[in-house]
């Protein structure tokens, strides 16, 4: 396994939307394997292949609490088929703009389909932290940031931040 690199904002591969997968194969697997890597080292709670620069509908997560045993979610095409009325407000950060966070409100509940790690069909239901980061995973895939979920106002505070934190980085290096 290895670790990948991953894109930050405003890089503009964040806005493409990603293609369906095809085929769940050996290649594909070794990807997702990677990116589960990568998510744990970073340290992340959802990935979305393109954040490390891959337009596949490709996603692993894991909520678990550190108490807890790892438990590895793979979402390969990925669709909500219902979703509740009733929204449910988490605070959300990203591994593309690191060290920023907002609230953002999404439904409380979805229900999604999706093709596991060995290519056969799921259906879940997720509820709670899984919901939230299920659907800003899912966001990434239309080429979408939480932070497209705030105001104008908040968005462009956070978007400036991050250059700044970037060009106090290059300066460093
Ligand atoms: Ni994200």
């Amino acid at each position: 396994m290895a670790l990948l690199p991953i894109i930050h904002a405003p890089d503009p591969r964040l806005k493409v939307k990603s293609a369906r997968v095809d085929t769940v194969d050996d290649g594909l697997r070794r990807l997702m394997d990677d990116m589960l890597e990568t998510m744990y080292a970073a340290p992340g709670i959802g990935l979305a292949a393109i954040q490390v620069g891959v337009p596949k509908r490709v996603i692993v997560i894991d909520v678990a609490r550190e108490d807890e045993p790892r438990a590895p979610l793979f979402l390969v095409n990925p669709e909500i088929v219902a979703a509740s009325d009733e929204d449910a407000t988490y605070e959300e950060g990203c591994l593309s703009l690191p060290g920023q966070f907002a609230d953002v409100a999404r439904p409380a509940w979805v229900e999604i389909t999706y093709l596991d790690r060995a290519g056969a069909p799921r259906r879940q239901r997720a509820e709670g932290l899984l919901a939230t980061c299920v659907q800003h995973e899912m966001d990434h895939l239309e080429g979408i940031l939480f932070v497209d979920h705030i105001s104008a106002l908040k968005r462009n505070m956070i978007l400036r931040r991050l250059l700044k934190q970037r060009r106090q980085q290059s300066v460093g290096d």
